[in-house]
């Protein structure tokens, strides 16, 4: 599903009782009596009241009963409630996981048309009902729901089609919304959330089909079906642009690199700010001759996670019109131990100038990173985010549920911080002190490309700041993140998409942005 071929999410201002669908979906507060919602109950013989007697629905989030309706004056056929849980704690990022859990459990039960009814969330930073906000996060949710992951099943045991869906804005209640408003908030979600479906795609595709050739052309077409400008560089045009480090790890596969450059220009933008998006785009970390253990190394498929979420962000940011210029920059390669590859030891120089002392090939990702950093900069890039799935030591610190924020100066790495927590990619600050650069020096070398055990995810983040040329830059490393390795009520195991909305998010802010 592309997002141009995706049904549209529709709203309707009617009355419970008057919605058509198999599944009416209710989100459901603790504090909620059988008595809300006027008849509801009723219309389920008494079943929703008898199950929060027994217990048997709790409200507590993502806990889920389904009924069918008996009253022939409701128009649904069977009615759901999924927990909100406390009302006090209910959010927007907790909005878009119910209706990504519920939508999931409506594909589970082959309904042909769920309706969910919007709870209006809480905006965090202004702690008012943010109804319009919310509804985008429904929509997200909703689409995210749509994601299969078992593309190569040749018996399918999951539900072929999605719902179709639908949003039931009670006007005048729980903060109001006109319906245009709305339908434009859930369709922004919409494309949102197909965006992001897009790059789980990517990120799901094995090595042995998507080789760095393969995700230069499918990345650059998702990225030009909504007008983005692509140009896709090959060995011999890196070559002459002095991208040693790419064309170090390259080296190594009989696959050939490409670095792929996207130009979102809105007519008539020539000033202002550039934002410089830049995504790791390693199809396959094999470790090269540091080779990884056999164990766990099958997910190096999705060491392309980060170059994904850039190319889908660029189709989003083109779709929505953001205001400013925006560069993507992926540099893709596939990381192979073979006869002509990159050995420990070994020094390379980078676009930059600067030379490398290759310590670990398995160290891989910031190498490509660096160069392309530099190639953003020279595109013209005054604001720098990365996105890579970097190092293991992030999944350390930080666990599968959050992903680590670097980069200077504060204001910057503190604007992406909050566009992301908002978007829904839970992101947490991480420290980057100048004296973690010691542990790259290097005897031959201007630096090393690991610091060894000790802070590994900041001597990481430390290498690419060598590239930044000064400017503003925030570096997220989505290791423990791009792939759930457990399903959660919301998530099914696999890629989960991440930082896709945040950048394209980040695109429509920049009227705040720190210079
Ligand atoms: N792609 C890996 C990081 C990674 C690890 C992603 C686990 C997802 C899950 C990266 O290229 C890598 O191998 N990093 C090394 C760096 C080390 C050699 C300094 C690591 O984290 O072990
Ligand atoms: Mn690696
Ligand atoms: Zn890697």
């Amino acid at each position: 599903m592309t997002p141009s071929t995706s049904v549209p999410i529709a709203c309707t201002t009617a009355a419970l009782a008057d919605i058509d669908a198999d599944l009416l979906l209710v989100p459901w507060f603790e504090d909620e009596g059988p008595e809300a919602f006027g008849d509801l109950d009723r219309a389920t013989g008494g079943e929703v009241g008898r199950a929060l007697a027994s217990k048997e629905f709790t409200a507590r989030p993502f806990d889920l009963f389904v009924t069918r309706v008996t009253d022939a004056r409701w128009k649904a056929g069977r009615l759901g409630v999924c927990g909100a849980g406390r009302r006090e704690r209910y959010d927007i990022s907790l909005a878009r996981h119910i209706a990504a859990a519920a939508g999931l459990a409506a594909r589970q039960r082959r309904a042909g048309h769920m309706a969910f009814l919007l709870r209006t969330g809480i905006e965090s930073s202004t702690g008012r009902p943010d109804a319009l906000g919310t509804l985008q996060a429904v929509g997200e949710g909703l689409t995210l729901a749509e994601f299969d992951s078992g593309s190569y099943k040749t018996e399918r045991t999951s539900p072929d089609g999605v719902p179709r869906w639908t949003i039931a804005v009670r006007e005048g209640t729980d903060g109001s919304v006109a319906l245009p408003a709305a339908e434009a908030a859930v369709a922004r979600g919409r494309l949102l959330g197909d965006c992001s479906n897009l790059a789980r795609n990517l990120s799901n595709e094995p090595g042995n089909t998507l080789t760095p050739r393969e995700f230069a052309g499918r990345a650059g077409a998702i990225a030009a079906s909504g007008g983005v400008g692509v140009d896709v560089l090959d060995e011999r045009q890196m070559e002459a642009l002095g991208m040693g480090l790419i064309l170090g790890v390259a080296r190594g596969s009989s696959e050939p690199p490409r670095l792929l450059a996207f130009r979102h220009e809105p007519p008539g933008v020539t000033t202002g700010p550039v934002l410089g998006l830049v995504g790791k785009g390693v199809t396959f970390d094999s470790g090269g001759i540091s080779i990884k253990p056999a164990e766990g190394m099958e997910r190096m498929k999705d060491d392309m996670a980060g170059g994904a979420a850039v190319a889908c962000a660029m189709l989003a940011i083109a779709r929505l019109g953001a205001p400013i210029r925006v560069i993507g920059v992926v540099p893709t390669v596939e990381n192979m131990p073979g006869g002509r590859a990159v050995r420990p030891g070994d020094v390379l120089r980078s676009a930059e100038g600067k030379t490398v002392e290759v310590i670990n090939t398995d160290a891989e990702g910031r190498l490509i990173l660096g160069d392309g950093l530099w190639y953003a900069r020279r595109l013209g890039a005054t604001h720098l985010v990365d996105v890579a799935t970097l190092t293991g030591a992030i999944v350390v610190a930080l666990g599968k549920l959050t992903s680590g924020i670097f980069g200077t100066p504060e204001g910057w790495v503190d604007q992406v911080r909050r566009v992301a927590n908002r978007a829904g990619d839970r992101v947490w600050p991480m420290p980057l002190f100048d004296e973690y650069r010691e542990l790259l020096n290097s005897d031959i070398a201007d630096f090393a490309n690991t610091g060894g055990r000790p802070a590994g995810a900041a001597t990481a983040a430390m290498f690419l700041k060598e590239f930044t040329g000064g400017l503003p830059w925030a570096h997220l490393d989505i290791a423990g993140t791009a792939w759930a390795e457990e399903g959660k009520p919301y998530l099914p195991k696999g890629p989960s998409g991440v930082a896709v909305r945040t950048l394209a998010e980040l695109a429509f802010t920049s009227e705040s942005w720190p210079t």
